[in-house]
């Protein structure tokens, strides 16, 4: 990623650097080499080594509520990696993809690389619309498509910052089982709540149908690469067997250890209390700053948790016909069409984690500039 001299840069929903933990980690990687160099540089085990997926199911079951079999746990290389093994293994081109509308738009392309025919899925303020994944899954059987699976992020939206709500949760399991539809839980941002903690995941209603996928990303580094999914125990044995995991031996392997080093050191717990305060902060003042920057009829959502803060534009503004002169006024963001599989130019997200308090401040009064000359 490289930034734009002179551009606030609102548009990467990256980790601020200074909040990354490059000391710790490299004590972790010193002492990952000292106490296990033999065996962390080696070809590792296809599901990951044991040292980073035990304190891993322990750290799942505290944080989620309910106990993180070891056997239905794989490391992957992040979230995106593991959404990219998952279809992979359980779709062919040409079945139906349900997904969650706006959702984070690296995980289209993804679902997108694998011929996967997109269906747009209705959201509100309290999340994904169960009767609307219902409407979905029964006209595309009526089609005689296969609807196979359902991508949603479900705590702390990327990119509007809604949660699911409680209420929706396991109606919404019920109408994946009636239509056969693999869930796909994407829990990048679950640790990262400013007020209270989130409901528990779709998965810990029950393994079955559900794929939840986590992340050292935002809660460590994201160049470490490394992430989990968590599932039932039939699904991790098949993927252990493939040529990927099989011949390559684990994923990330060295950087598991160091990961695994990090976590037995226990500075995580501490270090996630300190991003909630951060990122709290800077929320509080991106959406002040948008309070006395934006034109009447623009509207946003303050988000409970994660890095971003979703924007409607007031009426006949377009978000990607504006982008060029909000980046001429010094600051960017990513256009709401990028979300949508169609439509979405009336909004537009804005990532608070990247840049400082003043320059959030400043991003906000250039994006109030752009839209009022618009
Ligand atoms: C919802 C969501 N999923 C996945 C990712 C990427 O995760 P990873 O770095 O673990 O591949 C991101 C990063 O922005 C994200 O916002």
């Amino acid at each position: 990623m490289s930034l734009r001299s002179g551009i606030i840069e609102l548009g990467w929903g990256h980790p601020d650097r200074t909040l990354l933990p490059a000391g710790d980690l490299e004590r972790a990687a010193v002492d990952a080499l000292r106490r296990h160099g033999s065996d962390a540089l080696s070809y590792g085990a296809s599901q990951g080594p044991r040292r980073l997926l035990e304190p891993l199911a322990a750290r799942i079951s505290r944080i989620d509520g309910r106990p993180a079999e070891l056997d239905g746990l794989l490391i992957t290389a992040g979230i995106t990696q593991g959404i990219d093994l998952v279809c992979t293994l359980c779709s062919v081109p040409g079945d139906v993809a349900l997904v969650e509308s706006p959702v984070y738009h690296f995980a289209l392309q993804i679902l997108r690389d694998h011929g996967l025919e997109l269906w747009p899925v209705a959201a509100d303020s309290g999340g994904l619309i169960p009767e609307a994944v219902a409407d979905a899954a029964r006209r595309a059987r009526s089609l005689g498509k296969r609807p196979r699976m359902l991508y949603t992020v479900p705590t702390f939206s990327n990119p509007t910052g809604r949660t699911l709500a409680p209420s929706r949760r396991e109606w919404l399991l019920e109408i994946a089982g009636q239509y056969d539809l693999l869930v796909l839980e994407d829990d990048a941002y679950r640790e990262l709540w400013f007020d209270t903690p989130p409901p528990p995941s779709l998965l810990s209603h029950g393994s079955a149908g559900v794929i939840r996928f986590g992340s050292f990303s935002k809660i460590v580094a994201p160049g470490l690469r490394l992430g989990w999914l968590q599932t039932g125990a039939d699904f991790v044995a098949r993927a252990k067997q493939t040529g990927l995991l099989t011949s390559g031996g684990g994923i990330n392997h060295f950087t598991a250890h160091v990961v695994a080093e990090y976590l037995h050191m226990g500075l995580l717990d501490d270090h996630v209390v300190e991003l909630r305060a951060a990122y709290r902060a800077r929320r509080d003042t991106l959406v002040a700053a948008l309070g006395a920057a934006l034109p009447d009829g623009c509207r946003w959502e303050t988000p409970d948790g994660g890095f971003f803060v979703w924007v409607t534009l007031p009426d006949g503004i377009d978000s990607m016909a504006l982008l060029p002169h909000a980046e001429a006024l010094g600051v960017a963001y990513i256009p709401g069409p990028r979300f949508f599989a169609e439509g979405g130019q009336r909004y537009l997200r804005l990532a608070f984690s990247l840049v400082a308090q003043d320059d959030l401040v400043k991003g906000a009064r250039r994006l109030g500039e752009a839209i009022r000359v618009a």
